[in-house]
C-alpha cells in the first residue's frame, strides 16, 4: 500500500520480510542519537556492528502470529533502490493474549510529515484483525512526538508515569476520537 507525506512524497508501506535486514541496518545507522534514545530508550552508543546486524535479522524474521511489523520505503529521485524511512511494530506480550506492545520510529529527515500517524493507524488496524485489541507503549516521559502521534490517532489514552518513563495503554475496542488539542 502507499501513503503520502505532507510534502507530497509517496512511500510504499509493506509488511517486513526476512530480506529486509540489510535495509534495517542502514536505517538504524542513519538515526540520530535523540531518535534512537526515544525509540529504544537507550542510544546503543558503541554497540558492535555485528550485534546490530544480528538484531536486524532477528526482527526481520517475523512470526506473523506474534508480531505485526511494517516498514515505509522511499525511492529517492533518479534512484532505483528504495530506502527504509520508518518502521512500526506491535508484538504480542503473551502467546494468546489480547495485548501487544507498540513501537515506531521515523527517520529524522522524515519526521513531522504525517508518517507516524498513518503508520500507527495501519499497524493498529492489522493488530485488531489479528485479535490484538489492547496496546501498550513505553516511552520517555518527555517524548512529546509519540504522545501527540497517539493523541492524533484518537484512541483514548490511559497513562502511568514513573521515573522518567511513561506507559501508555489504549484499547482498540474503544472508538477513536479526533482531538483538537493535546
Ligand atoms: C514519534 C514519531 C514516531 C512521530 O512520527 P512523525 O511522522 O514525526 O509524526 P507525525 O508527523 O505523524 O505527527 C504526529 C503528531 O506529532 C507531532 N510531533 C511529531 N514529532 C514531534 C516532536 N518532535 N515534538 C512535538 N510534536 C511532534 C506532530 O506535530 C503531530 O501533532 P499534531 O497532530 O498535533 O499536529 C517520530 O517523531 C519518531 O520516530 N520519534 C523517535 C522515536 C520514538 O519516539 N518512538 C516512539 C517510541 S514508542
Amino acid at each position: 500500500m502507499q501513503i503520502k507525506t505532507k510534502n507530497g512524497e509517496i512511500l510504499e508501506v509493506r509488511r517486513v520480510q526476512p530480506s529486509d535486514a540489510p535495509l534495517m541496518v542502514r536505517f538504524f545507522h542513519g538515526l540520530s542519537y535523540q531518535t534512537r534514545w526515544r525509540r529504544f530508550l537507550r542510544t546503543y552508543e558503541g554497540i558492535s556492528p555485528l550485534w546490530i546486524r544480528r538484531e536486524a535479522r532477528r526482527i526481520a524474521r517475523i512470526r506473523p502470529q506474534r508480531q505485526i511489523a511494517f516498514i515505509a520505503l522511499w525511492t529517492p529521485p533518479h534512484r532505483k533502490h528504495q530506502q527504509m524511512v520508518a518502521g512500526v511494530q506491535v508484538i504480542r506480550t503473551t502467546r494468546d493474549g489480547p495485548e501487544g506492545e507498540f513501537a515506531i520510529v521515523v527517520a529524522d529527515a522524515f519526521q513531522r510529515q504525517g508518517i507516524g500517524v498513518q503508520l500507527t493507524r495501519i499497524a493498529f488496524e492489522e493488530a485488531k484483525k489479528e485479535g490484538i485489541t489492547e496496546i501498550v507503549a513505553y516511552m520517555h516521559a518527555d517524548n512529546t512526538g509519540i504522545w501527540r502521534t497517539l493523541k492524533a490517532v484518537g484512541y483514548p489514552l490511559h497513562c502511568e508515569v514513573g521515573l522518567g518513563e511513561r506507559i501508555v495503554r489504549l484499547s482498540l475496542l474503544e472508538e477513536p476520537v479526533l482531538h483538537t488539542q493535546s
